[in-house]
């Protein structure tokens, strides 16, 4: 059986780039209902890869898959060049401390302090007490926590218990971790700090970071690439900037929706298919997304256009946005001449229809 786990020609050699996960065609039905249908995907090594979907696509049967606590009934799982999708339970172990998790709720030890818990993942392993203690307090100045080292969890805020969840999750030095959720239960500050040091820990260690969650926020934040899941499928995969900009799919869509400035209902309630000025929406993204758009478009129907909503956002480092603007006609041929002036500049236009003069 020696080697029966390792792909063939997957890394022998040194320098070899074997990716940190490799899914090929995997399917897990409960009761003959797919939730994992046919799933293939590459995580390479050091990537930070977002999956996103709704309630029920599949993201924690996937999981599950990944680290081992399931199995799926076709497919390959192989982390990091092993299959582990035929190992024995006892070949699985040491695969499993490659993988770190953290979750939505921490799942700290409540009777445990601060450094007890990030050194259980050691004391299984069988690492010696003194070394134990060692890299505790490493990790503990990592996560910007050493100062809580005899607290308990109860004592610490969410954002702190998140940041030792990390700091446990770390201690094997592990490949790749696996991340569930694991901003769902903060504010937007904490969510943010918690992001900011998920993408150090990306940087310093080289770690592969599979992000799940059901917010596009997160993925916006610090994936590299995305993949949506959808009823057990990928329905739409790539970088991050060009999913949010150019979305193929209905599910990703809706998935955007909170990320995307939206019209103030009052402002939606006075678009009517007549009126003083047409209404347009205009998304851009990247380079594009700063450079002057509202003097061509005066230039256009001789009146200044005015922006009613919108904004701009970062997503890896390129301004991705939304715009709504009335221009100040509402002459059918000048529209068109807006619209055909703006597509090659932006990623989408829309009419949404048109508004009065004092809107
Ligand atoms: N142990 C299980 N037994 C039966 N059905 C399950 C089980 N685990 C998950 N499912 C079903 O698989 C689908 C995907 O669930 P899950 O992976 O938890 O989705 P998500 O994490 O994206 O919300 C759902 O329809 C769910 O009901
Ligand atoms: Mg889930």
């Amino acid at each position: 059986m020696a080697g029966a786990g390792t792909v063939a020609g997957a890394g022998s050699g040194p320098g070899a780039e074997v990716p940190a996960v490799q899914l090929d065609h995997v399917v897990r039905r409960f009761n003959d209902r797919p939730a994992l249908d046919d799933i293939s995907l590459t995580l390479g090594r050091g990537e930070i890869v977002g999956l996103i979907g709704r309630s029920g696509a599949g993201k924690s049967t996937l999981i599950r898959c990944l680290n081992g606590l399931d199995r799926p009934q076709a497919g390959r799982v192989v982390i990091d060049g092993t299959d582990i999708s035929t190992l024995s339970e006892q070949a699985l172990n040491p695969v499993r401390r490659r993988i770190g998790m953290i979750f939505q709720h921490f799942n700290l030890l409540s009777a445990k302090t601060v450094a007890e818990n990030v050194a259980l993942p050691l004391k299984i392993a069988g690492v010696a007490r003194a070394a134990r203690m060692k890299r505790v307090m490493e990790l503990l100045d990592l996560v910007g926590l050493a100062d809580k080292a005899n607290a308990y969890p109860a004592q610490l805020s969410g954002g702190q218990k998140q940041r030792i969840g990390i700091a446990r999750a770390l201690a094997p030095e592990p490949l790749l971790l696996l991340s569930d959720e694991a901003t769902s239960a903060l504010d937007p500050e904490t969510t943010q700090q918690i992001l900011t040091l998920l993408k150090d820990v990306n940087r310093q260690l080289g770690l592969t970071i599979l992000m799940i969650t059901h917010e596009m926020e997160v993925v916006r934040q610090i994936a590299h690439r995305v993949l949506v899941l959808d009823a057990g499928r990928i329905v739409e995969e790539g970088p991050v900037a060009k999913v949010l900009a150019s979305p193929q799919t209905d599910t990703t869509r809706s998935l955007l929706r909170g990320l995307s400035p939206v019209l103030p209902a009052d402002l939606l309630a006075q678009i009517a298919p007549e009126g003083d000025q047409a209404l347009i929406r205009v998304d851009v993204y990247g380079p594009d997304a700063r450079r002057p758009l509202l003097a061509g478009v005066e230039a256009i129907t001789g009146q200044p256009a005015r922006l009613l909503h919108g904004g701009l956002n970062d997503v890896q480092g390129e301004p991705y946005g939304r715009l709504f603007l009335a221009l100040g006609t509402a002459d059918k041929d000048k529209l068109a001449a807006v619209v055909a002036k703006l597509k090659p500049e932006t990623t989408a236009i829309e009419v949404l229809g048109y508004v009065p003069a004092n809107v």
